[in-house]
């Protein structure tokens, strides 16, 4: 059985994040950071997409050479902050069909509300990443999957940049089939919801509204 939560080790993920947590890191550096940093995790989120062959010919010969199989894949970017993920997600894989969902955070309550939802038609037949950085409650998350498997998805995987404890745990119960790839997991949330160490607000931090 595949394994509920991915971290991604490799140095140079933890290397930006790392830069991305600092206060001083300005919204540009966040924002470019960001974006390498999303191909790194595309890359891990999508290593087991399944595969068939195609015949090609090179300029030497024919070969049978390997191909994404089926329908190409659905991105749903978890507003606001999912659209720092998404946009470099979709530089690895261009033809990614997009869908968003917009949650906000009661900050009361800290559950999620939703105001918005486009996804794309038919997600049965497409593998389907969510995309939001951080995976703090798990709430807005969990309810966005909610969404996304009312759609009829299937095979939903979940990427974010930071997750912390109290968030996978509610994930795995409310959805123990969708695989997570984070960057780290991190301590535990304060009292606000917010993730320790963290980085802070993300939205804010990418769109330079704080
Ligand atoms: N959302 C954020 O942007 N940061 C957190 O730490 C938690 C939720």
């Amino acid at each position: 059985m595949t394994e509920h939560l991915t971290i991604v080790e490799h140095p140079l993920v933890q290397h930006k994040l790392t830069l991305m947590r600092e206060r001083d890191t300005s919204t540009a550096s966040f924002r470019r950071l960001l974006r390498e940093i999303s191909h790194l995790l595309a890359y891990e989120v999508t290593r087991d997409l399944p595969m068939t062959t195609r015949t090609i010919e090179t300029p030497l010969e024919e070969m049978e050479a390997p191909v994404l199989k089926g329908k190409k894949l659905a991105l749903v970017s978890i507003l606001r902050a999912g659209n720092g993920l998404l946009d470099g997600v979709l530089e690895l894989i261009p033809s990614a069909r997009v869908g968003f969902v917009g949650l906000y955070r009661d900050e009361a309550t800290l559950q999620p509300v939703q105001y918005y939802s486009k996804l794309p038609a038919d997600l049965p037949e497409r593998v389907t990443i969510a995309v939001d950085p951080m995976l703090a409650t798990g709430n807005s998350s969990a309810a966005a999957v909610d969404l996304i498997k009312a759609a009829g998805a299937t095979d939903v995987r979940f990427l974010c940049l930071l997750a912390a404890p109290e968030g996978v745990a509610r994930m795995k119960d409310a959805h123990p089939d969708v695989r997570i790839v984070t960057a780290a997991l991190d301590r535990r949330l304060n009292e606000r919801g917010y993730i320790l160490p963290g980085l802070g607000d993300a939205g804010d931090r990418m769109f330079g509204t704080k």
